[in-house]
C-alpha cells in the first residue's frame, strides 16, 4: 500500500479519436504489487504496439478492435471520482448492526432514498462520446447528455427487494399476489424479479475477492466464521459527490429525439 502509480492511456483525447483507444482510461492504482507492475508494463507495451499500428498501419477511421484487457475498465465519466479505502462491514447481527437495520418507517425510507435519489446525471458530449454505449442528448440543453451510474440503480433495486420483504408496511410491493399492479411500479412481481436478477449479476460482475476467515473461540472451543474482515472498497461518498455535482435537475423529456454524430466502438471479448 505504499506507492501511487498512475497509468496514462495512449491517445486518450476522445474529441478527435473515437476508436477503441479512446476508451482506454486513466486509472489510479492505490496499491500495486511487483507482479501487477510487470503485468501493467506488459500491457503498456502491447498497448503501445497497438497504438503504433493504429497510427501508421491504417486509416484512422477504420474500426479498431482491442483485445479485452482486465487491467483496464470501460470508460465512465465517474472514474475521475474513484478512490479506494479499506472498510470492515457491519456483520449485521446483534452487537454489530448497521444503521439501516431498523424497522420500516419514514426515517428508513429517507435513509435509502438519500443513497440514490440524485442518480440521473447530466454529462458533456465529450464524455458521452467515450461511453461504450450510446446515450441520448438532453432536449433544450445543448451539448449535454443523460446518463446514470449503475451503483444507484443497484441501490434502487435493493431497496425494492427490501420493500417486498415487508409487504405489511409496503402493500404496493407485495409479490405474493397477482393483484399488485399500480401505475408507479407497474407489476411489483416483475419489478422485484428484475431487481433480484440484476443484483445477482452485479455481485457476480464485481466478484469481491475479500477473504472471510475462521478464528479460534476459546469459550466455544471451536473455530468460528468471522465476517468482520477488511475489504477494498471504492469510496462511496466520492461517487455520491460526483453524482450530486452532475445531477440532472431539469425535467427530461424522453419524447424528443435528437440526432447526433456519436459513433460507439464495437467490443469483442
Ligand atoms: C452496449 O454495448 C455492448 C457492448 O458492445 C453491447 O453488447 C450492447 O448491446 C450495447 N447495448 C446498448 C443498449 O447499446
Ligand atoms: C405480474 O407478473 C407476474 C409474473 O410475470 C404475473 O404472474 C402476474 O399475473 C402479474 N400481475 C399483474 C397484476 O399483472
Ligand atoms: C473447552 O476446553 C477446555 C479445555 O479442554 C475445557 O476446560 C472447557 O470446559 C471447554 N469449554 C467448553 C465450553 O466446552
Amino acid at each position: 500500500m505504499s506507492k501511487d502509480q498512475e497509468y496514462h492511456a495512449l491517445m486518450s483525447d476522445p474529441s478527435d479519436e473515437l476508436d477503441g483507444h479512446s476508451l482506454m482510461v486513466k486509472l489510479t492504482w492505490t496499491s500495486i504489487s511487483h507482479k501487477m507492475l510487470v503485468g501493467l508494463l506488459t500491457a503498456e507495451t502491447v498497448a503501445l504496439a497497438i497504438a503504433v499500428f493504429a497510427l501508421f498501419g491504417r486509416a484512422p477511421q477504420t474500426t479498431c478492435t482491442i483485445p479485452f484487457n482486465p487491467e483496464r475498465v470501460l470508460y465512465s465519466p465517474a472514474l475521475e471520482a474513484v478512490e479506494h479505502e479499506v472498510k470492515v462491514y457491519n456483520v449485521g447481527f446483534a452487537s454489530d448492526f448497521s444503521e439501516f437495520q431498523i424497522p420500516s418507517s419514514p426515517a428508513l425510507d429517507e435513509m435509502w432514498s438519500d443513497l440514490y435519489n440524485f442518480g440521473v446525471s447530466r454529462i458533456t458530449k465529450k464524455d458521452a462520446a467515450r461511453l461504450p454505449n450510446k446515450t441520448h442528448a438532453i432536449p433544450g440543453d445543448d451539448g449535454h447528455y443523460i446518463a446514470a451510474l449503475d451503483v444507484f440503480h443497484n441501490l434502487h433495486c435493493l431497496n425494492k427487494v427490501r420493500m417486498a420483504l415487508d409487504p405489511d408496511y409496503y402493500p404496493d410491493w407485495r409479490i405474493s399476489t397477482t393483484n399488485n399492479w399500480i401505475p408507479s411500479q407497474k407489476n411489483a412481481t416483475q419489478h422485484v424479479s428484475h431487481c433480484l436478477s440484476w443484483l445477482r449479476q452485479s455481485i457476480m460482475c464485481s466478484s469481491d475477492t475479500s477473504v472471510i476467515v475462521w478464528q479460534w473461540d476459546s469459550t466455544l472451543n471451536a473455530s468460528v466464521f468471522k465476517g468482520n474482515v477488511a475489504h477494498t472498497c471504492r469510496k462511496f461518498d466520492k461517487i455520491q459527490a460526483w453524482a450530486k455535482e452532475h445531477m440532472l435537475t431539469k425535467v427530461y423529456d424522453p419524447t424528443i429525439h435528437i440526432e447526433d454524430d456519436i459513433v460507439v466502438p464495437i467490443f469483442y471479448n
